[in-house]
């Protein structure tokens, strides 16, 4: 019997072209463009294939775990095409014996370039600016027509200093900024050197930021990590930046604290409940809002999809999966 091998949403090619050259394979690929599958129409369509190509936008939950480990053939392997993979029941995988794979390091200067983007856009009000000039209100040059805060010399606080937490910092050196970080695992001195980085308490990172951003992985104990308590320890000049998970966010306490003055602005390309946005952030101006496009280049997104399809090949050979997820 052929493997049958089923893909959730319309993906780069690269990653479809490699899942095909694979022989016996029998490829399933949600046929609507952009169309994201429901959790009872994941529920009907995976049981019964060999392999689960998904995006984070797929609730692969216990449920759906077990029906597609009771089926047959059973479910062998989910491949998220994400580094994060907080939409899957890891610990019913793990009990059903489904593997589970992410895509890490393929994503991340793609996201530190977003992040840096959206840290300069709120800073220097870029969409402000550019709705400013396209309604013509631009009426000439003057003093002090949308000023912003300047980058250099001030304070980029680093909430995680994964991959992506480290290559944000990279680029802070080019902008002339110290890093303040916190981290379960601190970098080794010579790096923190290399990067003008300092490590920190959470709370100290908090009051001393001019600017943070965040790059924790989404947990039960990372939940709603900014809450009330957390912005009211900020600067009021600060600016928030997000590009890791929306729920790292208590979304109602920051659109508090935006509104109480207790930080300048914010930017961000991930929500709490994707993909509503809370509507007091769609009518504030010193809000930048991106719908998740932080992996979202050519390059990057070929390279999660074969990184994805890869790691199903390597299972279908026999082998352990490259970037399985423990
Ligand atoms: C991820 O991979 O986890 C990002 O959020 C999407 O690229």
């Amino acid at each position: 019997m052929s493997t049958r091998i089923l893909i959730t949403q319309q993906i780069p090619e690269e990653g479809v072209a490699l899942l095909r050259s694979a022989a016996d394979a029998e490829l399933e690929i949600n046929p609507t463009p952009g169309a994201i599958w429901t959790p009872e129409e994941l529920r009907a369509r995976v049981p019964g294939h060999d392999y689960l190509l998904c995006l984070l936008t797929d609730q692969i939950d216990a449920a759906l775990l077990e029906a597609a480990a009771r089926a047959r053939p059973p479910l062998r392997l989910v491949a998220n095409m994400a580094v994060g993979y907080n939409n899957i029941d890891r610990e019913a995988a793990r009990r059903l014996g489904i593997l589970v794979t992410n895509t890490p390091g393929v994503l991340t200067d793609a996201t530190a370039d977003l992040t840096w983007a959206l840290l300069l856009a709120v800073a220097r009000r870029i969409p402000e600016a550019d709705r400013f000039a396209r309604a013509g209100r631009f009426t000439g040059w003057q003093p002090l027509l949308l000023l912003g805060a300047e980058l250099t010399g001030k304070t980029l606080g680093i909430i995680g200093m994964g991959r992506i937490g480290r290559a944000v910092a990279r680029r802070a050196l080019g902008f002339g900024m110290p890093v303040l970080y916190t981290s379960h695992h601190p970098l080794p001195p010579e790096e923190e050197r290399a990067l003008n980085a300092s490590a920190a308490s959470f709370e100290d990172v908090l009051r001393r930021a001019d600017f943070l951003s965040l790059h924790a992985p989404y947990t039960p104990q990372t939940h709603h990590l900014l809450d009330a308590a957390a912005f009211s320890l900020l600067k009021p000049s600060a600016y928030l930046i997000n590009t890791a998970r929306g729920p790292l966010v208590d979304e109602a306490a920051l659109v508090a604290a935006l509104q109480a003055g207790q930080l300048r602005g914010a930017a961000l390309d991930v929500f709490e409940d994707e993909p509503r946005i809370h509507p007091a952030l769609l009518q504030m101006e010193q809000v930048v809002l991106a719908p998740h496009i932080g992996s979202a280049t050519h390059e990057t997104r070929a390279r999660m999809a074969t990184t994805a399809a890869a790691n199903i090949l390597a299972h279908l050979r026999g082998e352990t999966p490259p970037n399985l997820v423990h």
